[in-house]
């Protein structure tokens, strides 16, 4: 297994198309998402996508560990999606902080579908449907979003929570705990 590099804000890979897997069982797509996984957990992120190690392919990793930054959030199993789909289940729309591996140091608000359906295979090339809420939603629609080029700085309605980490700790942190 290796570590990764993970490309950065600029980088037009992660603005390019991707391609769907076709051979999941391949050694060399086994190994990328074995390295995805080292290097997500290496960089202590809640989730990673292909692109963001220089690979245009359908492939998005997802873990996030008991004691979590976040008061908000639980703890999820390890889960590989491989050409998902995702449809939302409802209208409803909530805005949460994100932050991005590939946009280091920097978090802002982003609104997101509250529950979705999600289709897709796992790491075994299985199908794999299941239904997602909330923090784990977020996820999810973030990592899937990086397969079509997308950051999360496109979904933000204004760039106006836009905030360095250091800032966000000091400003933000303690007034959503107090909340
Ligand atoms: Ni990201």
């Amino acid at each position: 297994m290796a570590i990764l590099k993970v490309a950065i804000l600029g980088n037009p890979v992660l603005r390019a198309a991707t391609e769907p897997v076709k051979n999941i069982q391949a050694p060399e797509i086994q190994r990328l998402i074995d390295d995805m996984i080292e290097t997500m957990r290496e960089y202590r992120g809640i989730g990673l996508a292909a692109p963001q190690v220089h690979r245009s392919l359908q492939i998005t990793v997802i873990e996030e560990e008991a004691d979590a930054r976040s008061s908000k959030s639980v703890s999820r199993p390890l889960t590989v999606l491989i050409n998902p789909r995702i449809t939302p289940v409802t209208d409803q729309m909530v805005e949460d902080w994100e932050g991005c591996l590939s946009i280091p140091d920097l978090r802002g608000k982003v609104p997101r579908y509250k529950e979705i359906e999600v289709q897709a295979h796992d790491r075994r090339g299985r199908p794999l449907h299941l239904t997602a809420g909330d923090f784990f939603a977020r996820v999810i629609q973030h990592e899937h979003d990086h397969l079509t080029g997308t950051l999360f700085l496109d979904r933000m309605k204004s760039l106006e929570t836009l905030t360095y980490m250091d800032e966000y700790a000091r400003y933000w942190a303690r007034q959503e705990d107090e909340e």
